[in-house]
């Protein structure tokens, strides 16, 4: 990589690293340097351009919403960053596309169009299965109050961090867009199913208190 992009990496990672919190949900610089290092190991693979895959990973969560007064606000804090440090504007909206639009919104959002997109979801998204995503897990439902598990109808509990892996969590990996980030995703997703199924063992069977009043 050109020395005038090593350095724009540099910085990009000083921005990130001072904007992220340690905040416990789920958005501290250690998730950022596991995107970005699983974003260049799948990039490697794709033979997608390593620069663009490695700058979006860092500024991905610069724009979270749940870190800035809106998306908008977010985005434009990506930007304004970038069109100082980097002069090609082709680089700039292809990383700010893949910001923009890498979210899971429910899986509502569009696939991304370009493969350096579509690897920099692919490691956002194994950083939220196996065993770190499943630490992840209970950490945001710690931070939020919310309680690990509510035996029932997981339907009516979607609060809960156990409601989280079926709601979400457990269908990531058949989300994903890249070849290696399948293979990735395999043995990360069978991880959390022999979780569940131990989390579930241990759970004792809840059945109707009867008391007998032999007073
Ligand atoms: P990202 O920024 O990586 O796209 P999110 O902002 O959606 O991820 O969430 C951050 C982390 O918190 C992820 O590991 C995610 O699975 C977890 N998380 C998000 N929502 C919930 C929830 N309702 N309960 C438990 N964990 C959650
Ligand atoms: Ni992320």
């Amino acid at each position: 990589m050109p020395r005038r992009k090593e350095h724009i990496i540099e910085l990009a990672e000083q921005f990130a690293r001072e904007f992220l919190t340690s905040d416990p949900s789920g958005h501290d610089w250690w998730h950022v340097h596991r995107v970005r290092s699983l974003a260049l190991e799948i990039a490697e693979r794709e033979h997608a351009d390593a620069y663009i895959c490695e700058l979006a990973a860092l500024l991905h969560d610069v724009a979270d919403v749940k870190l800035n007064a809106s998306k908008q606000e977010g985005l434009d804090r990506v930007r304004i960053w970038l069109e100082d440090v980097e002069e090609d504007p082709a680089v700039i909206s292809h990383v700010m596309d893949i910001i923009a639009n890498m979210s899971y919104n429910e899986g509502r959002n569009a696939p991304l169009t370009t493969i350096e997109g579509q690897v920099v979801q692919d490691a956002d998204r194994l950083d939220a299965i196996g065993a770190v995503g499943i630490a992840r897990t209970f950490a945001y439902a710690g931070s939020r109050g919310h309680l690990m598990h509510e035996p029932g109808d997981q339907r009516t509990n979607t609060k809960t961090a156990i409601a989280h892996f079926y709601e979400k969590l457990l269908k990531l990996q058949g989300l994903m867009n890249t070849d290696y980030a399948r293979t990735l995703a395999a043995a990360r997703h069978q991880f959390m199913e022999t979780f569940l199924q131990q989390f579930h063992a241990e759970w004792p069977e809840v059945k109707e208190v009867y008391r007998t009043d032999d007073s």
